[in-house]
């Protein structure tokens, strides 16, 4: 048995002991050396407990759009009043609120200007649709344990028209992909970016993007490389968007819409690059490896398979994977947050090789997983 574990299990079994203890955590709050820690973890535990408060200042301010008006200058509470259509007292609440979470700030007696968190949020459609969207999720956390019982899903499923459909039909209709599509869409400039500067196409004949929606990501692809030409793969109801979404009439040639269901068959050929964004993390490991499957049949030799999402275990975001998409695709009904380690398994039992993880450059956002058709080789870290 090595002693550097048992040393480390033994520290960390007092260090929670002493926690759990109550005369301890007063001696600690007041001895000078410890009361640093003391109140760090009376904030953490104070911040767990209020983050369901948080989040709804948060979307009062977006659904009264109370950053609009900021954006032109610092506003009296009378006029803040006014645009939100609160009482002066009550506007006063929620513009108070706002200050402490740093959306917006005092600027003099009695009015505000927009803070650090708020003008992040101006012209950031992808933060303001997640946002609105939340509303609907935290419904199904009411509660929890019911949730967790339960197994879901819950009304999140609804939204997500594709979440239990049988690969056999024709897919959900035009108008239950709408919503999610638009979504999506919005939020695409929180990743595509980020992969495009993590992993260059130029040397990609063809592309793929597998659950590619109405092709954001494949436009910002093809504008970033002028010799490329791509396909996005999705349900029929969605890949009948692409021909229609804004700036796809100047790459009609480059690009085009493929209707199917990758869990039914065989993935289009022809592609050098495959792309799978935000899409694993939506379904069960079954869909998963028949995806992935499919995806190496479908890539010749030297072809290359990029899966982005965020990752769970992601060092300095752990919360985002498996608290906050733990519970995500739970209320869903659907997927699982994996870490880079399971989607190594993954791709290596379908067939890939060469695996590693390309930086990027929020990894909370987006990460980067590259895989290759071909030569054995390392797993690394790049
Ligand atoms: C979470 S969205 C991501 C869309 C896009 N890749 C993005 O990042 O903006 C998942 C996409 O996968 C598509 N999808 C889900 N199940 C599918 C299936 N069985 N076959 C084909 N596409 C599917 C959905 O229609 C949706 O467009």
């Amino acid at each position: 048995m090595r002693l550097a574990p048992v040393l480390s299990s033994a520290y960390l079994g007092w260090r929670d002991r002493l926690a759990g203890n109550a005369a301890f955590r007063r001696w600690a709050g007041r001895f000078p050396l410890t009361r640093w820690i003391a109140r760090r973890h009376a904030r953490a535990l104070f911040d767990l407990n209020a983050g369901f408060v948080y989040s709804q200042v948060l979307q009062a301010c977006v659904q009264l759009d109370l950053f609009a008006p900021l954006a032109k200058g610092a506003q009296g509470t009378a006029a803040l009043a006014l645009h939100c259509r609160l009482s002066p007292e009550r506007v006063l609440v929620l513009l108070r609120a706002a200050a402490a979470l740093r959306l917006i700030a005092p600027a003099g007696p009695d009015r505000f200007r927009l803070g650090a968190l708020g003008a992040a949020l101006l012209d950031n459609p992808a933060v303001l649709g997640m946002v609105r969207h939340h509303a609907l999720f935290y419904r199904d956390l009411l509660d929890p344990v019911q949730l967790l019982a339960s197994g879901g899903p819950g009304q999140l499923a609804e939204y997500w028209a594709y979440v239990g459909t049988s690969p056999d039909n024709a897919g959900p209709a035009a108008a239950r992909v709408a919503d999610y599509s638009a979504l999506m869409s919005a939020s695409q400039s929180l990743v595509a970016d980020q992969i495009l500067d993590a992993y260059s196409m130029a040397p990609h004949r063809m592309l793929l993007d597998v659950g590619g929606g109405e092709g954001v990501f494949a436009r910002a692809a093809l504008q970033r490389h002028p010799r490329l030409q791509a396909s996005v793969f999705d349900l029929p109801a969605v890949a009948a968007r692409v021909a229609m979404a804004p700036g796809a009439a100047a790459l009609a040639t480059r690009l085009r819409g493929i209707g199917g269901d990758f869990r039914a068959g065989p993935l289009p050929a022809g592609a050098d690059l495959i792309t799978l964004v935000r899409v694993l993390h939506d379904h069960d490991d079954d869909v998963v490896r028949a995806v992935l499957r499919a995806a190496r049949q479908a890539l010749p030799p030297g072809g290359v398979l990029l899966v982005a999402e965020p990752l769970a275990e992601t060092p300095g975001a752990e919360p985002m994977g498996h608290a906050y998409f733990g519970l995500y695709f739970l209320a869903m009904g659907s997927g699982r947050p994996r870490s880079f380690a399971v989607y190594r398994d993954l791709l290596a039992e379908a067939g890939f090789t060469r695996v590693r993880q390309r930086r990027t450059a929020i990894p909370l956002q987006c990460s980067l997983i590259e895989a290759h058709v071909g030569d054995r080789g390392d797993v690394t870290f790049g």
